[in-house]
């Protein structure tokens, strides 16, 4: 299989849409879990137990999110930011850099056609969550609802990519793309 150079373009795109995920599926796992509403308003109402105060489950709930909120800003930044990403990735090509994967090209062995289809549904999958995230931030409120059904969906296809990317990177490092882990970060062709 011949042996891919990566353009420091490429790699500096590559690694700012990868920590750029990680970070995004940070704020993903903190909301479903720690800073999840129920578990804020939980820890509020045993604090109040303590005390003489009441709040109603709405109360709670509402000021559950009023503190989750800062973290999720977040969110929104990141998802800004690939926003911006994004647009220079599906730009480059243009320039004939980062060429987006074609699974009709001739001459592709089942297992490169089917490597070329992930990067696709991937990034159909990227493009649906992008435009859904815009329209519940800054769209009509009429379509907020039906938008976020469809974007909360999308922690299924981004841990299920990232598992079958990194499974895919190492088992090509260990059989027939050696050195493409150190092409990725240096650029450097492997030496064999
Ligand atoms: C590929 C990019 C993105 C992915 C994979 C993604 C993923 C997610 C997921 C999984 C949730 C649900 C969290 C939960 O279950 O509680 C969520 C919620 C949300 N996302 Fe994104 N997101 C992306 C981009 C964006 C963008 C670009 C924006 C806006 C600029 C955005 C704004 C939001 C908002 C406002 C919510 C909360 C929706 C609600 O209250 O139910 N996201 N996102």
């Amino acid at each position: 299989m011949e042996k891919v150079k990566y353009s420091k373009v490429y790699r500096v795109v590559h690694w700012a849409i990868s920590i750029s995920f990680l970070l995004l599926l940070f704020t993903i796992f903190l909301r479903l879990t720690w800073m999840n509403k129920y578990n804020v308003a939980a820890t509020i109402q045993d604090y109040l137990s303590t005390t003489d105060q009441v709040l109603s489950q709405e109360q709670l709930i509402a000021l559950a999110k009023k503190i989750r909120q800062p973290m999720w800003d977040w969110h929104i930044y990141i998802g800004y930011l690939l926003v911006g990403l994004f647009s220079i990735r599906f730009i480059l090509p243009v320039f004939g850099n980062m060429k987006i994967q074609n699974p009709f090209s001739s001459g592709l062995s089942t297992k490169e056609k089917l490597q070329k289809w992930v990067y696709i549904i991937f990034y159909v999958c990227v493009t649906v969550s992008l435009i859904t995230g815009l329209i519940i931030v800054l769209g009509p409120k009429e379509l907020k609802e039906s938008m976020e059904d469809i974007h909360t969906l999308g922690i299924y296809y981004l841990v299920a990519y990232i598992i079958i990317h990194l499974a895919g990177v190492l088992i090509a490092e260990f059989t027939d793309q050696k050195g493409i882990i150190s092409r990725i970060v240096s650029g450097s062709k492997s030496k064999d």
